[in-house]
Formats: C-alpha cells, structure tokens, sequence
C-alpha cells in the first residue's frame, strides 16, 4: 500500500472530528495521528484509538515543521470558534490540509487551505473558495463567483453563478441564491429560504422570497 504522505493532528473529539477522521483515513493522502481539544475538554486520554493531546501544548509533541493541523469544526457562532482555532494553530506554526472528497465535481478552482468538501459537492469553473471553508454535501456551487474565508454551507445549497460570499456566512439546507448575488459579511440564510437581494451584513434572511428577519434567539448557536 502506498505510504501516506501528510501527517495530521486533528482538532476536537466530536463527530466532525470523528467524520473528518474517517473521510481523512478512507479518502486522502493523509494520515491522522492523534486529536487536540482544549485541556479542560479532555475527558478520555485516547479517541479512535489515538492520544487526544491538549490544545495548549500540542506543537510540543506534534512539531509543527512535521505535522499538519486539520480542524474542520462546526459553524458555531457564526463560524467564529472555527475561525479562533484556525487562527491559534496558524501562530503555533501549523501548515493545514483541506480534506477535498474524491467524489466531487470540480475543475482547477483555487481552493484555501483547512477546507472540509465533502461528497457530492458540483463546483463549477472560475469561482474560488477561501480559507476554513466548510462545504457539507451535495451542494451546487456557480461559476465565476468567490467564496471567502470562514463559511459554512451545510446541505443541498444552490449558489448561483456569478455570487460573492462574504466571510463567515451560514447556508441552512436547502436555501437557493439567485445569480449575480453579494451575501453580506456573517449572513445566515435559514434552511429553505431563496435569496433574491444582496444581503446586509450580519443579517438573518427567512422565506421564500427571503426577508430579513430580527430577533431570532438561536443566531449564537450558528
Ligand atoms: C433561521 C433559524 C436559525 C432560526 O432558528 P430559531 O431562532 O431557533 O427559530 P425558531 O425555530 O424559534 O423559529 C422562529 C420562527 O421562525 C420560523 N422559521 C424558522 N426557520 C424558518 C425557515 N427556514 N423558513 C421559514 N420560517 C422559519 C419558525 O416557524 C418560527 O415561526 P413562529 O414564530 O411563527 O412560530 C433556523 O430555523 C434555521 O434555518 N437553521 C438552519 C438549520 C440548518 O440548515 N441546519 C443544517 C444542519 S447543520
């Protein structure tokens, strides 16, 4: 068997970390060698087997010159602990993968690094994706448009061509944006709502057609 090129810590012990394990082991060029939470998460010494080190002190014992970093964590707070965790092992040193599933559509699209793509996503030509870019499966993602850094589409999205995605969006399951769309900075489109306007940053966008929408109390637990 052909020896596996990239050594990987992964961040966290939940089922992402467990998926990304699986996906990283059955589908990739890498190899996991041990998970990282914060010390005060730490409730087992091993999961799947390998050591969980605590987050404080991990390039001690996983050189950063020699080991990659993954976390491919959820949206939560509108991506943000995504994006803290990936800034901290960035300062630590750490070089990421992006987990990219041999099962999507795709073409030379530039694509950042600790993405986590997984199957059946269609990514049409000349648009690109940023840094820390969750993409769940089976999404439709337009030509000549631009993804940035931070954001979340979960399931079944159609983003038209020619959209600019601001970073730290979330994408319910199922929502449609229309072509030529700007979705402001940190938008969150609820699950089945189609966007036909650009969005303001920091919205909350409901419905069919999507309306901007206050008060919605579970905005943090995005
Ligand atoms: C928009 C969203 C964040 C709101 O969550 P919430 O604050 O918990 O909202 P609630 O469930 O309390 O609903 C508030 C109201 O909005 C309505 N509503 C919520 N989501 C809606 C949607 N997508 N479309 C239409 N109406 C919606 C509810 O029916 C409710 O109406 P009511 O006050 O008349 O009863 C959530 O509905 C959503 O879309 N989350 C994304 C889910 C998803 O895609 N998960 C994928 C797995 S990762």
């Amino acid at each position: 068997m052909k020896a596996k090129s990239k050594k990987v810590v992964i961040f966290g012990v939940l089922d992402t970390a467990e998926l990304a394990h699986y996906y990283l082991t059955h589908d990739s060029e890498c190899e996991v060698v041990a998970f990282t939470v914060n010390e005060q998460y730490i409730k087992e010494p091993f999961f799947k087997g390998l050591p969980v080190i605590p987050f404080e002190m991990v390039e001690t014992m996983y050189n950063p010159d020699d080991y990659y970093f993954f976390a491919p964590m959820t949206g939560r707070r509108m991506n943000k602990n995504r994006e803290e965790i990936y800034n901290q092992a960035k300062q630590k040193g750490y070089r990421f993968v992006s987990y990219i599933s041999s099962r999507v559509s795709r073409f030379d699209n530039e694509i950042g690094d600790n993405c986590f793509i997984l199957e059946d996503n269609t990514i049409q030509p000349f648009t690109s994706i940023g840094n820390n870019v969750v993409m769940w499966s089976g999404n439709h993602i337009g030509h000549h448009g631009a993804i940035k850094d931070h954001v979340f589409f979960t399931s079944h999205v159609v983003l038209s061509g020619h959209c600019l995605v601001e970073s730290y969006c979330f994408f319910g399951v199922n929502s449609t944006i229309r072509d030529f769309t700007t979705l402001g900075e940190g938008t969150l489109v609820a699950m089945g709502s189609n966007i036909t306007r650009n969005t303001e940053p920091w919205g909350v966008y409901v419905g069919n057609p999507a309306l901007k929408k206050e008060n919605i109390k579970s905005i943090d637990a995005y």
